[in-house]
């Protein structure tokens, strides 16, 4: 999990590549470097730490030459260090490799290597391909990295420049993302596009095993056979600030403003002047719907909580069963999986390790796969059957918010679509729905205004708590599961979530006095049995504090404090509640001092196992 760039044209490559890494700094930050060629030299320069490290070194010793590779790295074979940092190089220095990914084989490699003569400095699984390219070095840098590469099992997205080659850069795709950005007489190549938009709009998405070939007059493409291969190009529409903060202190509260903007573009794109939602990407038909005989949603993390909620809402459209799993598990369980199957991905970046082999691990096994991604061309997205794009733009914050709740608005869609089409849902339902859902953004704008000061109030309580506990039922849990999550990974407090109703079986041992506890209680027909579970943690000692909507004013008998949010029906009350626990978890994650949008230990997108 790693950010590569690549520059060759006229101008310093230096700043080029250091101005693309910073914008790349979101895919892993421990370390960074950059290799350029210069009157036939090699220059490498690389340090563990975050990126500013390298800025300063370059700032206070310019690195000359107008061809160049650079790396932001997040540590998987060997800890972050110096040596261990990219790009790295063969032993006569003059190549170097960037990569991004993971080379599965590489033990076996290095052995055959160091047998050849070769010496290894680094930990990395990188640095095999450093010396591979060599050792297929002929007079010819492309047919080396081709001969090489096909040694190579993993994933790895890679950027090479040699000395005896200065005008002249590699790249190879495969498995991690890859983008060409085409300039006047200058060419880009990074693993994500804000890292050249400023300076290009025009760009290919490279296809698994693509090797392409760039020099100052123009590139070639060749697929993963060695043939020359057409790529078309694209324009990219979004601007360049929305790859950046506008002002914000952090991505993260940058992303949840943009929440109701996010839905807006996910959900009205999709309705006709009718109100009739309409899937472009979706080729599903009647005949096809009926003939599931159950429905398995894949994800990660965030996106695997978005996931429980669909599962719910299209368990209820449907009427047919749905089982929501976490990918690093279904990718290795026996799943009961056929061509009656439809599998449902979801995955913010598209490119998450665990999220794609089950995708793959289905398709083998005859599912139809219907990916929810946000990423444009990613591979999930190129891999799917049926395609339904979150438009919620690029999310740079590790910890995700405009990415779910955009996944929620996916799936609310897909009930309404499926429902209607397969005539589980009436029409009378599907228009009171409809209307629901269409001033959902307004609601979610309100509830952010209206929950900043009390988040505010509520980090404070428990920045200093060792633990806290969220409770909800029914959508309220998997809500509270997606709170717990954004709360531990931005504040570092240990965070459960519980079903509140499971609480009693073995959990409440844990409550002692003063714990804090975060009720969800916005479902209505289950709203007095989550009361009585927060009297029982409230008589362990527990601080209480609900959340629930204006109708239920009884809660502040049995809370400490009770927040109010903005009322829809309880089918969507996930959309509105989230907001709120974002906010908490951004607010603690700034009273506790740490780093918002880059928080310990993460990276965000996981891209190997
Ligand atoms: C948490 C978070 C992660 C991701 C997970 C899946 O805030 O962002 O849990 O949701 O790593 O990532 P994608 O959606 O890119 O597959």
């Amino acid at each position: 999990m790693c950010g590569i760039v690549g520059y060759i044209g006229q101008k310093e490559a230096s700043r080029i590549i250091l101005e693309g890494l910073e914008k790349l700094e979101y895919r892993g930050y421990d370390s960074s470097g950059m290799a350029t060629v210069h009157q036939n030299s090699l220059l490498t320069r690389k340090f563990k730490g975050r990126l500013t490290e390298l800025i300063q070194n370059i700032d206070e010793k310019p690195l000359f030459g107008q061809t160049g590779i650079g790396h932001t790295r997040w540590a998987t074979h060997g800890e972050p260090s110096d040596i261990n940092s990219h790009p790295h190089t063969n032993n006569q220095n003059t190549l170097a490799v960037v990569h991004n990914g993971i080379i599965e084989n590489y033990l076996p490699l290095k052995n055959d290597l160091i047998e050849e003569g070769y010496t290894f400095v680094s930990e990395t699984d990188t640095e095999v391909i450093s010396h591979l390219i060599d050792y297929y070095y002929t007079g010819d840098l492309l047919s080396a990295v081709q001969a090489a590469t096909q040694r190579l099992k993993g994933a790895y997205a890679l950027a090479i420049t040699s000395s005896l080659h200065p005008d002249e850069l590699i790249a190879v795709r495969y498995e991690s993302p890859l983008i060409l950005g085409i300039g006047e007489d200058e060419y880009y190549i990074a693993s994500d596009i804000p890292a050249f938009l400023s300076r290009t709009r025009k760009v290919i998405y490279l296809e698994n095993g693509d090797t392409v070939r760039l020099t100052n007059e123009g590139y070639e493409i060749f697929d993963s056979s060695h043939l020359i291969a057409h790529r078309d190009i694209q324009e990219v529409k979004w601007d360049v600030d929305s790859a950046t903060k506008e002002g914000y202190d952090h991505f993260m509260l940058k992303e949840i403003y943009q929440q109701p903007e996010a839905v807006r573009n996910t959900l009205n794109r999709r309705l006709d002047e009718n109100g009739e939602v309409y899937l472009e990407g979706v080729h599903l038909t009647k005949e096809m719907i009926e003939s599931f005989n159950k429905i398995y949603i894949v994800a990660c993390g965030t996106a695997y909580h978005a996931g429980l909620i669909g599962k719910s809402v299209l368990e209820k459209a449907l009427k047919i069963t749905v089982i929501a799993d976490v990918a690093s598990e279904f990718r290795y369980n026996d799943n009961l999986i056929d061509e009656q199957t439809l599998v449902i991905v979801v995955s913010q970046s598209g490119e998450t390790a665990d999220t794609l082999a089950s995708l793959r691990e289905a398709k083998a096994k005859g599912a139809r796969i219907l990916s929810i991604t946000n990423v444009v061309g990613s591979a999930v997205a190129r891999e799917s059957d049926d395609l339904l794009y979150t438009w919620a733009g690029p999310e740079i914050a590790v910890a995700s918010t405009k990415a779910y709740t955009t996944q929620l608005i996916a799936f609310y869609m897909l009930a309404l679509y499926f429902g209607k089409l397969k005539g589980s849902l009436d029409a009378h339902s599907y228009k009171e729905h409809v209307i629901e859902l269409q001033s959902i953004d307004d609601s979610i704008e309100d509830t952010i205004s209206q929950s900043m000061e009390i988040a505010k109030e509520i980090a404070e309580e428990i920045k200093e708590a060792p633990s806290l506990f969220y409770l909800g039922r029914g959508l309220d849990y998997y809500t509270a599961l997606e709170a717990s999550l954004k709360l531990k990974e931005l504040s570092y407090i240990h965070a459960e979530a519980f079903a509140a109703g499971e609480l009693k079986h073995g959990t409440i041992a844990l409550i002692e006095e003063g714990t804090p506890v975060i009720t969800l209680a916005t479902q209505d027909d289950i709203y007095e049995k989550t009361v009585s579970n927060i009297k029982s943690v409230k008589a362990r000692g527990a601080y209480a504090i609900g959340i629930t909507t204006h109708k239920h004013k009884d809660m502040e008998q049995v809370c400490d404090k009770v927040i109010y949010i903005n009322t829809t029906t309880s089918t969507y009350m996930p959309l509105i509640s989230v907001i709120l626990t974002q906010l908490i978890a951004y607010y603690t994650s700034i009273a506790k001092g740490n780093d918002v949008d880059k928080p310990r230990n993460l990276a965000k997108s996981v891209t190997v196992e």
